[in-house]
Protein backbone atom coordinates (compact mmCIF):
# COMPACT_ATOMS: atom_id res chain seq x y z
CA UNK A 1 0.00 0.00 0.00
CA UNK A 2 1.14 3.73 -0.32
CA UNK A 3 0.73 5.91 2.59
CA UNK A 4 1.24 9.59 1.72
CA UNK A 5 1.97 11.19 5.08
CA UNK A 6 2.48 15.00 5.61
CA UNK A 7 4.76 15.86 8.92
CA UNK A 8 4.05 18.91 10.64
CA UNK A 9 6.75 18.73 13.13
CA UNK A 10 6.27 21.69 14.50
CA UNK A 11 7.81 23.68 17.58
CA UNK A 12 10.40 22.53 20.13
CA UNK A 13 10.43 18.43 20.94
CA UNK A 14 8.38 18.37 17.83
CA UNK A 15 10.85 17.50 15.18
CA UNK A 16 12.87 15.31 17.40
CA UNK A 17 9.70 13.22 18.56
CA UNK A 18 8.61 12.78 15.42
CA UNK A 19 11.99 11.96 13.67
CA UNK A 20 11.65 8.70 16.15
CA UNK A 21 8.23 8.13 14.77
CA UNK A 22 9.15 8.70 11.50
CA UNK A 23 11.61 5.93 12.11
CA UNK A 24 9.11 3.38 12.88
CA UNK A 25 7.06 4.27 10.30
CA UNK A 26 9.79 3.40 7.77
CA UNK A 27 10.88 0.63 9.84
CA UNK A 28 7.50 -0.84 9.80
CA UNK A 29 6.69 -0.11 6.51
CA UNK A 30 9.67 -1.79 4.85
CA UNK A 31 8.59 -5.15 7.12
CA UNK A 32 5.24 -5.35 5.59
CA UNK A 33 5.64 -3.65 2.18
CA UNK A 34 4.02 -0.20 2.22
CA UNK A 35 5.55 2.34 0.30
CA UNK A 36 5.82 5.51 2.69
CA UNK A 37 5.71 9.08 0.90
CA UNK A 38 5.91 12.42 3.01
CA UNK A 39 5.47 15.58 2.61
CA UNK A 40 6.11 18.26 5.16
CA UNK A 41 4.73 21.06 6.24
CA UNK A 42 5.25 24.13 8.18
CA UNK A 43 2.80 25.33 11.46
CA UNK A 44 3.41 26.62 14.45
CA UNK A 45 6.23 29.05 15.98
CA UNK A 46 8.38 28.02 13.43
CA UNK A 47 5.92 28.92 10.86
CA UNK A 48 5.59 32.30 12.26
CA UNK A 49 9.47 32.98 12.10
CA UNK A 50 9.48 31.74 8.33
CA UNK A 51 6.50 32.62 6.86
CA UNK A 52 4.19 34.78 9.31
CA UNK A 53 1.33 32.39 9.50
CA UNK A 54 0.86 29.68 11.82
CA UNK A 55 -0.74 27.76 9.29
CA UNK A 56 0.05 28.70 6.01
CA UNK A 57 -2.23 27.35 2.96
CA UNK A 58 0.80 25.77 1.77
CA UNK A 59 0.20 23.39 4.89
CA UNK A 60 -2.94 23.21 4.86
CA UNK A 61 -2.97 21.80 0.96
CA UNK A 62 -0.64 19.43 1.85
CA UNK A 63 -2.49 17.87 4.74
CA UNK A 64 -6.17 18.28 2.30
CA UNK A 65 -3.68 15.95 0.08
CA UNK A 66 -2.23 13.75 2.57
CA UNK A 67 -3.66 10.19 3.79
CA UNK A 68 -2.78 11.02 7.02
CA UNK A 69 -0.78 13.47 9.19
CA UNK A 70 1.35 13.20 11.76
CA UNK A 71 1.41 16.13 13.94
CA UNK A 72 4.75 17.02 16.59
CA UNK A 73 3.58 20.08 18.82
CA UNK A 74 3.33 23.26 18.77
CA UNK A 75 4.19 26.35 21.34
CA UNK A 76 7.14 28.89 22.40
CA UNK A 77 7.77 30.94 25.13
CA UNK A 78 8.04 33.94 23.37
CA UNK A 79 4.42 33.78 22.71
CA UNK A 80 2.92 32.63 26.15
CA UNK A 81 5.09 35.76 27.97
CA UNK A 82 3.28 38.20 25.50
CA UNK A 83 -0.25 38.76 25.87
CA UNK A 84 -0.37 40.90 23.34
CA UNK A 85 1.36 39.27 20.24
CA UNK A 86 -1.46 39.27 17.57
CA UNK A 87 -0.21 35.82 15.85
CA UNK A 88 0.57 32.96 18.41
CA UNK A 89 1.35 29.11 17.54
CA UNK A 90 -1.78 28.31 18.39
CA UNK A 91 -4.05 29.55 15.96
CA UNK A 92 -1.99 27.27 13.84
CA UNK A 93 -3.26 24.21 15.84
CA UNK A 94 -6.70 25.55 15.98
CA UNK A 95 -6.84 26.44 12.48
CA UNK A 96 -5.89 23.29 11.23
CA UNK A 97 -8.21 21.52 13.60
CA UNK A 98 -11.31 23.83 12.26
CA UNK A 99 -10.39 23.42 8.58
CA UNK A 100 -9.66 19.83 8.22
CA UNK A 101 -12.87 19.27 10.01
CA UNK A 102 -11.50 17.42 12.55
CA UNK A 103 -14.50 17.17 15.60
CA UNK A 104 -13.38 14.52 17.83
CA UNK A 105 -10.15 13.79 19.36
CA UNK A 106 -9.77 10.00 20.82
CA UNK A 107 -7.15 9.94 23.76
CA UNK A 108 -7.05 6.72 25.08
CA UNK A 109 -5.61 6.15 28.23
CA UNK A 110 -3.73 2.90 29.61
CA UNK A 111 -1.68 2.10 31.73
CA UNK A 112 1.35 0.01 30.37
CA UNK A 113 2.48 -3.02 32.77
CA UNK A 114 6.45 -2.74 33.41
CA UNK A 115 5.58 1.39 33.98
CA UNK A 116 2.98 0.76 36.81
CA UNK A 117 5.31 1.62 39.69
CA UNK A 118 5.79 5.05 37.60
CA UNK A 119 2.20 6.06 38.53
CA UNK A 120 2.11 8.39 41.73
CA UNK A 121 -1.43 6.25 42.22
CA UNK A 122 -1.35 3.23 43.79
CA UNK A 123 -1.00 0.13 41.65
CA UNK A 124 -3.76 -1.47 42.32
CA UNK A 125 -6.28 1.72 41.35
CA UNK A 126 -4.21 2.32 38.18
CA UNK A 127 -3.46 -1.44 36.93
CA UNK A 128 -6.48 -2.19 33.70
CA UNK A 129 -7.33 1.24 33.52
CA UNK A 130 -8.44 1.78 30.21
CA UNK A 131 -10.47 4.38 28.99
CA UNK A 132 -11.06 6.35 25.44
CA UNK A 133 -11.90 10.02 25.94
CA UNK A 134 -13.41 11.68 22.98
CA UNK A 135 -12.81 15.68 23.05
CA UNK A 136 -14.88 17.48 21.25
CA UNK A 137 -12.08 19.79 18.58
CA UNK A 138 -14.04 22.58 16.59
CA UNK A 139 -16.35 23.99 18.98
CA UNK A 140 -17.11 25.20 22.71
CA UNK A 141 -15.13 28.36 24.45
CA UNK A 142 -11.85 27.71 21.81
CA UNK A 143 -13.94 28.75 18.94
CA UNK A 144 -16.43 31.52 20.22
CA UNK A 145 -15.79 35.20 20.12
CA UNK A 146 -13.45 36.55 22.06
CA UNK A 147 -12.40 40.09 22.71
CA UNK A 148 -11.83 42.97 25.36
CA UNK A 149 -14.74 45.25 26.25
CA UNK A 150 -14.62 48.56 24.90
CA UNK A 151 -12.68 50.06 28.15
CA UNK A 152 -10.40 47.13 28.03
CA UNK A 153 -11.08 46.74 31.65
CA UNK A 154 -12.78 43.39 30.52
CA UNK A 155 -12.34 40.18 28.88
CA UNK A 156 -14.54 37.57 27.09
CA UNK A 157 -14.74 34.20 25.73
CA UNK A 158 -17.74 32.72 24.84
CA UNK A 159 -18.50 29.50 24.90
CA UNK A 160 -20.98 28.09 21.75
CA UNK A 161 -22.44 24.56 20.71
CA UNK A 162 -24.97 23.89 18.29
CA UNK A 163 -27.39 20.29 18.51
CA UNK A 164 -25.26 18.83 14.93
CA UNK A 165 -21.53 19.45 16.86
CA UNK A 166 -22.82 17.81 19.95
CA UNK A 167 -24.55 15.19 18.54
CA UNK A 168 -21.78 14.14 15.60
CA UNK A 169 -19.25 13.39 18.68
CA UNK A 170 -21.91 11.76 20.82
CA UNK A 171 -23.23 9.21 18.25
CA UNK A 172 -19.18 8.32 17.75
CA UNK A 173 -18.55 7.75 21.49
CA UNK A 174 -21.71 5.77 21.43
CA UNK A 175 -20.03 3.49 18.12
CA UNK A 176 -16.70 3.00 20.02
CA UNK A 177 -18.43 2.26 23.35
CA UNK A 178 -20.35 -0.64 20.87
CA UNK A 179 -16.81 -2.07 20.17
CA UNK A 180 -15.34 -1.98 24.12
CA UNK A 181 -17.27 -2.10 27.49
CA UNK A 182 -20.64 -0.96 26.14
CA UNK A 183 -20.21 2.46 28.67
CA UNK A 184 -20.17 5.97 27.97
CA UNK A 185 -19.71 8.91 30.63
CA UNK A 186 -20.62 12.04 29.56
CA UNK A 187 -19.05 14.92 31.23
CA UNK A 188 -20.57 18.23 31.11
CA UNK A 189 -21.09 20.77 34.15
CA UNK A 190 -25.14 21.62 33.04
CA UNK A 191 -25.99 22.66 36.73
CA UNK A 192 -24.45 25.69 35.16
CA UNK A 193 -23.18 26.41 31.42
CA UNK A 194 -26.42 26.52 29.26
CA UNK A 195 -24.19 25.20 25.94
CA UNK A 196 -23.43 21.88 29.03
CA UNK A 197 -27.55 21.92 29.26
CA UNK A 198 -27.62 21.69 25.61
CA UNK A 199 -24.80 18.72 25.68
CA UNK A 200 -27.00 16.54 27.79
CA UNK A 201 -30.51 17.34 26.16
CA UNK A 202 -28.75 15.85 22.89
CA UNK A 203 -27.39 13.21 24.84
CA UNK A 204 -30.78 11.80 26.79
CA UNK A 205 -32.19 11.48 23.29
CA UNK A 206 -29.14 9.81 21.65
CA UNK A 207 -28.35 7.74 24.15
CA UNK A 208 -31.93 5.85 23.25
CA UNK A 209 -30.46 5.16 20.27
CA UNK A 210 -28.10 2.89 21.65
CA UNK A 211 -29.89 0.64 23.97
CA UNK A 212 -26.93 -1.99 24.82
CA UNK A 213 -24.94 0.61 25.82
CA UNK A 214 -25.42 2.33 29.77
CA UNK A 215 -24.92 5.78 29.95
CA UNK A 216 -23.43 7.78 32.94
CA UNK A 217 -23.67 11.65 33.49
CA UNK A 218 -20.94 13.80 35.46
CA UNK A 219 -20.19 16.99 35.90
CA UNK A 220 -16.98 17.82 34.91
CA UNK A 221 -15.38 18.44 38.90
CA UNK A 222 -16.57 15.52 40.01
CA UNK A 223 -14.72 13.44 36.66
CA UNK A 224 -11.89 15.32 37.24
CA UNK A 225 -12.17 13.50 40.71
CA UNK A 226 -13.19 9.89 39.88
CA UNK A 227 -10.43 10.13 37.20
CA UNK A 228 -7.89 9.81 39.68
CA UNK A 229 -9.82 8.04 42.37
CA UNK A 230 -10.93 4.82 40.29
CA UNK A 231 -9.67 5.34 36.94
CA UNK A 232 -10.79 1.65 35.87
CA UNK A 233 -14.46 2.92 36.50
CA UNK A 234 -14.25 4.37 32.92
CA UNK A 235 -14.80 3.01 29.31
CA UNK A 236 -15.52 5.92 26.87
CA UNK A 237 -15.78 9.72 28.17
CA UNK A 238 -16.97 12.03 26.04
CA UNK A 239 -16.78 15.94 26.32
CA UNK A 240 -16.62 19.42 25.37
CA UNK A 241 -13.63 20.85 23.87
CA UNK A 242 -11.80 22.65 27.07
CA UNK A 243 -12.87 19.99 29.38
CA UNK A 244 -11.56 17.44 27.48
CA UNK A 245 -7.86 19.18 26.91
CA UNK A 246 -7.68 19.45 30.53
CA UNK A 247 -9.32 16.11 32.12
CA UNK A 248 -7.00 13.87 29.37
CA UNK A 249 -3.80 16.51 30.76
CA UNK A 250 -5.27 15.26 33.99
CA UNK A 251 -5.65 11.13 32.85
CA UNK A 252 -1.68 11.25 31.78
CA UNK A 253 -0.77 11.06 35.14
CA UNK A 254 -2.17 8.09 35.60
CA UNK A 255 0.23 6.39 33.26
CA UNK A 256 3.01 8.23 35.13
CA UNK A 257 4.02 10.33 32.29
CA UNK A 258 2.86 12.97 29.87
CA UNK A 259 5.30 11.52 27.60
CA UNK A 260 3.02 8.54 26.58
CA UNK A 261 -0.23 9.64 25.32
CA UNK A 262 -1.08 9.47 21.38
CA UNK A 263 -3.95 10.68 19.96
CA UNK A 264 -5.96 10.93 16.96
CA UNK A 265 -8.18 13.75 15.64
CA UNK A 266 -10.63 12.54 13.48
CA UNK A 267 -13.52 14.23 11.05
CA UNK A 268 -14.73 15.24 7.61
CA UNK A 269 -11.28 15.55 5.51
CA UNK A 270 -7.58 13.83 6.54
CA UNK A 271 -7.07 13.01 9.95
CA UNK A 272 -4.08 13.99 12.50
CA UNK A 273 -2.08 11.76 14.78
CA UNK A 274 -0.06 13.48 17.68
CA UNK A 275 1.20 13.30 20.91
CA UNK A 276 -1.63 15.02 23.63
CA UNK A 277 1.62 16.83 25.10
CA UNK A 278 3.19 20.22 24.69
CA UNK A 279 6.41 21.44 22.77
CA UNK A 280 8.21 20.98 25.80
CA UNK A 281 11.01 24.18 24.68
CA UNK A 282 12.96 23.65 27.77
CA UNK A 283 13.81 19.83 26.47
CA UNK A 284 14.20 21.18 22.74
CA UNK A 285 17.34 19.84 20.91
CA UNK A 286 18.62 17.84 23.77
CA UNK A 287 17.10 14.73 22.80
CA UNK A 288 15.68 14.13 25.70
CA UNK A 289 12.31 14.07 25.34
CA UNK A 290 9.86 10.81 25.17
CA UNK A 291 9.50 9.89 21.76
CA UNK A 292 6.92 6.94 22.82
CA UNK A 293 3.27 9.03 22.69
CA UNK A 294 4.66 10.11 19.11
CA UNK A 295 5.27 6.68 18.32
CA UNK A 296 1.90 5.59 19.29
CA UNK A 297 0.16 8.33 17.45
CA UNK A 298 2.19 6.47 14.47
CA UNK A 299 0.31 3.19 15.81
CA UNK A 300 -2.84 4.96 16.04
CA UNK A 301 -2.62 6.28 12.19
CA UNK A 302 -2.06 2.67 11.18
CA UNK A 303 -4.71 1.83 12.50
CA UNK A 304 -6.82 4.40 12.04
CA UNK A 305 -6.11 6.32 9.00
CA UNK A 306 -4.98 3.01 7.09
CA UNK A 307 -6.67 0.23 8.64
CA UNK A 308 -3.74 -1.72 9.29
CA UNK A 309 -4.50 -3.35 12.30
CA UNK A 310 -1.37 -5.49 12.38
CA UNK A 311 0.91 -3.03 11.91
CA UNK A 312 -0.15 -1.07 14.56
CA UNK A 313 -0.31 -3.79 17.02
CA UNK A 314 3.50 -4.63 16.14
CA UNK A 315 4.51 -0.89 16.98
CA UNK A 316 2.12 -1.39 19.96
CA UNK A 317 4.52 -4.19 20.93
CA UNK A 318 7.63 -2.90 19.73
CA UNK A 319 6.59 0.16 22.55
CA UNK A 320 5.78 -2.62 25.34
CA UNK A 321 9.04 -4.56 24.78
CA UNK A 322 11.15 -1.26 24.41
CA UNK A 323 9.69 -0.38 28.67
CA UNK A 324 10.37 -3.95 29.36
CA UNK A 325 13.63 -4.06 28.59
CA UNK A 326 14.13 -0.32 30.51
CA UNK A 327 14.51 1.74 26.97
CA UNK A 328 12.96 4.45 28.27
CA UNK A 329 13.92 8.40 28.66
CA UNK A 330 14.62 10.11 31.82
CA UNK A 331 10.74 11.25 32.42
CA UNK A 332 10.49 7.33 33.15
CA UNK A 333 13.42 6.62 34.70
CA UNK A 334 16.49 9.14 35.35
CA UNK A 335 19.10 6.73 36.37
CA UNK A 336 18.91 4.87 32.69
CA UNK A 337 17.61 8.10 30.72
CA UNK A 338 17.99 6.69 27.45
CA UNK A 339 18.15 9.09 24.32
CA UNK A 340 15.41 10.44 22.49
CA UNK A 341 17.11 9.05 19.62
CA UNK A 342 17.74 5.55 21.44
CA UNK A 343 14.78 4.78 22.25
CA UNK A 344 13.34 5.62 18.61
CA UNK A 345 16.11 3.41 17.15
CA UNK A 346 15.26 0.60 19.29
CA UNK A 347 11.67 0.38 18.74
CA UNK A 348 12.44 0.52 15.03
CA UNK A 349 15.31 -2.35 15.01
CA UNK A 350 12.54 -4.14 17.33
CA UNK A 351 9.77 -3.62 14.58
CA UNK A 352 12.45 -4.77 11.72
CA UNK A 353 13.35 -8.17 13.37
CA UNK A 354 10.48 -8.91 14.82
C1 LIG B 1 -3.66 20.11 23.13
C2 LIG B 1 -2.99 21.42 23.41
C3 LIG B 1 -3.68 22.50 22.58
C4 LIG B 1 -5.12 22.60 23.03
C5 LIG B 1 -3.01 23.89 22.64
C6 LIG B 1 -1.55 23.82 22.28
C7 LIG B 1 -3.73 24.89 21.80
O1 LIG B 1 -3.00 21.72 24.76
O2 LIG B 1 -3.66 19.66 21.98
O3 LIG B 1 -4.19 19.50 24.07
O4 LIG B 1 -5.42 23.28 24.02
O5 LIG B 1 -5.96 21.99 22.37
MN1 LIG C 1 -3.80 20.15 26.03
Amino acid sequence: MKLNIAVLSGDGIGPEIVDQALKVVRAISKKFGHEVSTEEGLVGATAIDKVGDPYPESTHEICMEADAVLFGAIGDPKFDNDPTAKVRPEQGLLRMRKQLGLYANLRPVTTFPSLLHKSPLRKELVEGADFLCLRELTGGIYFGDKGRTEDNQGAFDHCVYTREEIARILHLAYKFALQRDKRVTVVDKANVLETSRLWREEAQKIEKEYPEVETDYMFVDNAAMQIIQWPKKFDVMVTENMFGDILTDEASVITGSLGLLPSASVGTHTSVFEPIHGSYPQAAGKDIANPVATILSAAMMFETAFELKEEGALIRKAVLASMDAGVVTEDIDKEKACKTSEVGDWIANYVLEA
